[in-house]
């Protein structure tokens, strides 16, 4: 006999003190049986703020791993420990690299102040938060960019190249990206990993040049993890939450043009007037990992008293992460 996911996802949240938490990109059967929704910074300040003492993560690993971190007494579990790949491109002793090649290039360390983008390793994060470091996400990544500044530092930002540089851009300052043989960190204020997102990626100025030419009036709008030609020849970029937040006041007849992942966009457009800015479907693959079946196994491990997938995070690692997560939540 075959398994209803749905019903019986729904008795299992129903029975155990459990919150399902959902980022915007899941599929939509999953991302409907989802408590809790939200960009990644909402995701972090909801399930810190809820009471139960489970939460099943749907998204990718950083994710789950950012909630144990800031409620360490927390029991996460992740129906697919699926990781994000942007996140995979740094580690410890890449960022220990990154700051050697500031020093190497006559910038000594105390005179360097790390923000790590949070699609990254709670061990990057510990030692951006053993530096005085500090955490943001892609609706805060001004105001905790700028919060940097104060200290008169060098800014090493890791590890999303486009998100570091189109927050540069945006607040006039200069940029460049370590490997590429013009980064001279003397000469720039924030200084970047060369790390990106490839779904990202897929959005290009043929595709944007495509819809204006077809639609006159249209709007386009972006994720900040686009390449900053992108971002520039757009007229909003913001978070996952930011995007939806920029259609819904739009009028209802106005077209617009959205770059992010395939799921949000196919949600946002009931009407007809919302596309999707690729004519590559723009699929992020490890958030396209986790299914309702997966869902429901992972609930169903907790009734059984035999918990499957938990994020578990070293005592150092939480202790130093955490001052790099709470000096960003401190920030309003
Ligand atoms: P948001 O914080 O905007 O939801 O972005 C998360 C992400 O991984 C975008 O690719
Ligand atoms: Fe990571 Fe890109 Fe997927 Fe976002 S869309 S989770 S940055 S791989």
């Amino acid at each position: 006999m075959s398994i209803d996911y749905r019903a019986e996802i729904k008795r299992l949240k129903d029975k155990l003190p459990v919150t399902v938490v959902g980022h915007f990109y899941q599929r939509d059967e999953v991302f409907e049986m989802a408590d809790i929704t939200g960009d990644s910074l909402e995701l972090a300040k909801k399930c810190k703020a809820d009471k139960n003492p489970w939460v099943v993560f749907c998204g990718v690993g950083f994710m789950g791993q950012s909630v144990k971190v800031i409620a360490p007494e927390k029991r996460v579990l992740m129906p697919k420990i699926a990781c994000c790949a942007m996140a995979r491109m740094i580690d410890g002793s890449y960022f220990d690299d990154s700051i050697n090649y500031m020093v190497e290039r006559g910038i000594p360390k105390e005179n360097i102040l790390p923000i790590t983008y949070i699609n990254s390793d709670a061990t990057v994060k510990a030692k951006v938060g053993e530096m005085g470091g500090l955490v943001c996400t892609s609706s805060n990544a001004f105001k905790i960019i700028e919060k940097g500044l104060e200290s008169g530092k060098k800014i090493l930002f890791v590890p999303d190249r486009c998100l570091g540089q189109n927050f540069a851009n945006s607040m006039g300052l200069k940029s460049c990206v370590i490997g590429d043989g013009e980064c001279d960190p003397k000469e720039a204020d924030v200084i970047c990993f060369n790390g990106f997102c490839s779904v990202h990626q897929l959005f290009t100025l043929d595709d944007i040049e495509f819809y204006r030419e077809r639609y006159p009036d249209i709007l386009i709008a972006v994720h900040p993890e686009c390449d900053p030609k992108i971002v520039e020849a757009s007229d909003f970029s913001g978070s996952t939450s930011q995007l939806i937040q920029y259609v819904a006041q739009l009028d209802p007849e106005q077209k617009v043009a959205i770059g992010t992942e395939y799921n949000l966009v196919n949600r946002m457009r009931p009407n007809g007037n919302t596309f999707v800015l690729s004519s590559t479907k723009p699929e992020c693959p490890t958030m396209n990992e986790t299914t309702l079946e997966d869902l429901y196994l992972t609930l169903k491990s907790i009734e059984d008293d035999a918990p499957i997938n938990e994020i578990l995070v070293d005592e150092h690692t939480v202790k130093y992460a955490n001052l790099a997560l709470e000096r960003m939540l401190a920030i309003k």
